[in-house]
């Protein structure tokens, strides 16, 4: 067995499949296949060969897999995650790949980056939203410190995808609400595929109405769970009830 074959193995179990810059897998047998590399490629095309100069959030960055490859392209990347067997995995891979310089990693709370004072170009945020206890308030968070594009990605909850959203709605016709493509967010008191963080599954038109009232807009859609978001010009005033809010809930 190799050194890295070795290291590979001291540092597992892996959820992320990186391919070593010496052709080692982390984790070939992904029950998911060549897991995430099946989504970054189609991802990808919409993300500029040469970031160079830009600022990127890896937010719950697991093994680095996305760090690496947007350090790869140029960026300069923060990288965070609860978890610090992964992102022992992840710093011990980007300097693999001579990509330490590139990527700063933290043990850190996404709902802490309300504190960093920090706004980034490019912020991933992939496979963490139906992890968290307090959805809306990430995302409120999240877009508070995002400049320009964010790429979010959720476990969905099945449903129809065509939802005019209702500017006024009267209390009895709440009726509506049981259709398949009223925006709905499935809540899991316990296990889902044996992970009892899988809180939420959001529907396909919930996912769109929450991400436009943190001021995004969903600018491509390259997979059917994957959304490439743009940050939209909305400010909202101070004296605004979700200004009001967002404060009370992160102290600031
Ligand atoms: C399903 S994995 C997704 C990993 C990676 N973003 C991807 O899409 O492949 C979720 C990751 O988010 C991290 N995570 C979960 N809750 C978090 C939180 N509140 N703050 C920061 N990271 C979190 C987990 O430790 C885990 O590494």
């Amino acid at each position: 067995m190799s050194a890295i074959a070795v290291q590979v193995k001291r540092l597992g179990p892996w959820f992320h499949n990186l391919h070593l810059p010496d052709g080692t897998q982390t984790a070939p047998e992904h029950t998911l296949g060549d897991f995430p590399n099946f989504k970054w490629v189609e991802i990808e095309p919409y993300i500029p060969f040469d970031i160079s100069g830009l600022t990127v959030l890896d937010v719950g960055c697991n093994a680095g897999f996305y760090s690496i490859e947007l350090a790869r392209r140029g960026a300069m990347v923060t990288a965070i995650d609860i978890d610090p067997h992964y992102l022992n995995q992840a710093k011990w891979a980007a300097s693999l790949y001579g990509l330490d310089h590139r990527i700063t990693f933290h043990q850190m709370q996404l709902y802490d980056l309300a504190h960093q004072g920090r706004v980034y170009d490019l912020v991933w945020f992939m496979g963490v939203f139906y992890h968290l206890r307090y959805p809306l308030l990430a995302l409120d968070i999240i877009s508070r410190i995002t400049r320009n594009m964010m790429v979010f990605q959720s476990l969905l909850m099945p449903g129809r995808e065509n939802h005019t959203p209702r500017r006024e709605m009267d209390l009895f016709e709440r009726g509506v609400m049981l259709r398949q493509s009223w925006p709905t967010m499935a809540f899991i008191e316990h296990r889902l595929d044996g992970d009892p963080t899988n809180w939420w599954a959001p529907n396909h038109t919930a996912i769109q109405a929450m991400l436009r009232t943190c001021g995004f807009r969903v600018h491509k859609r390259p997979s059917k769970e994957t959304y490439i978001c743009l940050r939209t010009a909305e400010k909202i005033p101070k004296e605004d009830l979700r200004e009001l809010e967002y404060r009370a809930a992160t102290g600031r």
